[in-house]
């Protein structure tokens, strides 16, 4: 998002893929392959390409759109959703994207640096199982974007969300 003054005020790293639905023990190598390489390496490469701009901004964000998959607290919370879903390389990726999204924040305080989770929103990435609406789903995304500050590093519509 440019905004008035110079640079990019605002990168949403976005792009995600499921890969195929199958059990942690039938998931290749391959499956990480495709997985990692939009989940984690595509927010890694598009946030390099933009640093630059990103830095001439006087308040640049940049928000990784993680996910309650990728949460140790989430996944393995009975009262969650997430806790009954299973799968490796994509719960994986979204993890790993928590960790760059924590030491990117660490190494680069002149920047707001956030991870949000949509929550489990009907779009193509779950064929519309998803609980939420889209504009439901994008309310962390909008939030990280325009809110004055962060609720945490990490959060989704309702508020903070445990690594
Ligand atoms: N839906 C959920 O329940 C849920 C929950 C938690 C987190 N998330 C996360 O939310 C983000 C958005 O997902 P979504 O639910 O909106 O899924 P979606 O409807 O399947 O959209 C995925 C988006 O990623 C883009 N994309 C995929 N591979 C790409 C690539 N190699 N290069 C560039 N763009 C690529 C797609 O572009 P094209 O349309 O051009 O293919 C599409 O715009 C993802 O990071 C996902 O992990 C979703």
């Amino acid at each position: 998002m440019a905004g008035a003054g110079a640079g990019l005020d605002v990168l949403v790293n976005n792009a995600g893929v499921s890969g195929r639905f199958v059990a942690p023990v039938d998931t290749t190598a391959a499956d990480f392959v495709e997985v990692f390489g939009v989940n984690l390496l595509g927010p890694v490469r598009v946030t390099n390409t933009f640093l630059p701009l990103l830095r001439e901004s006087a308040d640049p964000r940049l928000v990784m759109v993680s996910s309650g998959m990728g949460s140790f607290a989430v996944t393995l919370d009975p009262d969650r959703i997430e806790s009954t879903m299973h799968g490796l390389a994509y719960p994986s990726s979204k993890a790993a994207l928590n960790m760059v999204t924590t030491m990117y924040a660490k190494s680069l305080p002149e920047l707001s640096v956030v991870a949000v989770d949509p929550g489990y929103t009907a779009t193509d990435l779950n064929a519309r199982s998803g609980r939420q609406t889209v504009t439901e789903g994008t309310d962390a995304i909008v939030a990280a974007c325009t809110a004055a500050g962060a609720p945490a590093m990490f959060f989704d519509r309702f508020g903070p969300v445990g690594w």
